[in-house]
């Protein structure tokens, strides 16, 4: 199996040097594997990528899949947790794929599929690919193909100047968009308000995306952030509407409360806040 995930034989790669520094490993509790607790998603390089989505064989991803096609990507999928809670919930024909840069964490999440795929058929249908999402999701995915882009609890990069690393920016969101089918959604969940905040003003800013809810869970602990500028303007709180949206969509409640670290906010009674926006 290749850095990405996928067999070499299935993509057309471009090996590409790895170029980034190493920044701090850390230890994790579920099986002593090793994981670094960041890396630069700034960084060119460190991945075999397929040169273009119609070079990848998905068949070889999700095997016993006939014509699988990929509708749903969650970005920063971590140990995996909400596509495998999402594997048995989702449409039948709908194949959902995790990308995941941090290798020890996306090997984990890639060993409990395999091992979920022999006991119920439905788990053929997530796959998780190790890659740099922000550098080369348009390698994996066609233009207007998917229904929905997931971004739960994504890296805050609090200092000022790493905010360009940030995931949800001006110079991507049209670039997701272009991903996006019309009326394809993008989610994100975060504990951080801050962050909140500026993927909210992001959003808004832009004409590509009108926002279907916004809805804001308070226990009265959102992560410190201790670099924090308070907005000028408070943004409002939940409405009606993003309520009774948020009843009726599938993936709201799934991406803000069971991915594994809306998990754990939940344990330690954290503020969650949801956004869902919709391509134009
Ligand atoms: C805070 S964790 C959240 C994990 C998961 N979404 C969840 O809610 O449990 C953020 C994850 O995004 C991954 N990540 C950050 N930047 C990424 C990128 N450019 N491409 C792929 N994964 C990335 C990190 O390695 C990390 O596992």
């Amino acid at each position: 199996m290749s850095e990405t995930g996928l067999e070499h034989s299935q993509v057309d790669v471009v090996q590409s040097s790895g170029d980034e520094a190493e920044i701090r490993f850390v230890t994790s509790k579920r099986s002593g594997y090793v994981a670094r607790a960041h890396r630069n998603p700034l960084a060119i390089g460190g991945f075999a990528v397929p040169l273009s989505p119609k070079l990848v064989t998905w068949t070889g991803v999700f095997p016993g899949v006939a014509s699988p096609k990929v509708r749903v990507v969650d970005i920063g999928s971590g140990y995996g947790g909400l596509l495998l809670y999402l594997a048995t919930r989702v449409a039948p024909d709908c194949c959902v794929l995790g990308l995941e840069i941090r290798t020890a964490v996306w090997q984990q999440a890639h060993q409990k599929l395999l091992e979920l795929r022999s006991t119920c058929g439905a788990y053929r249908r997530v796959a998780f690919l190790h890659t740099n999402a922000q550098r080369y999701l348009w390698n994996y995915i066609e233009r207007a193909s998917l229904d929905a882009l997931i971004f739960a609890y994504p890296d805050p990069h609090f200092k000022r100047k790493k905010h360009r690393q940030r995931i949800i920016s001006r110079t991507l969101l049209p670039l997701y968009a272009y991903l996006l089918r019309r009326g394809g959604r993008i989610y994100t969940s975060t504990d951080v308000e801050a962050l909140y905040e500026w993927m909210h003003d992001r959003f808004e800013e832009s004409a590509l995306f009108v926002r279907k809810c916004r809805l804001i869970e308070r226990h009265g602990k959102s992560r410190y952030n201790p670099n924090r500028v308070p907005e000028s303007k408070p943004i409002e709180d939940s409405d009606e509407a993003s309520i009774q949206f948020f009843k009726n969509d599938p993936y709201a409640a799934a991406v803000r409360d069971w991915t594994d670290e809306g998990r754990r906010v939940s344990r330690v009674q954290g503020d969650k806040f949801l956004l869902v926006y919709e391509k134009v």
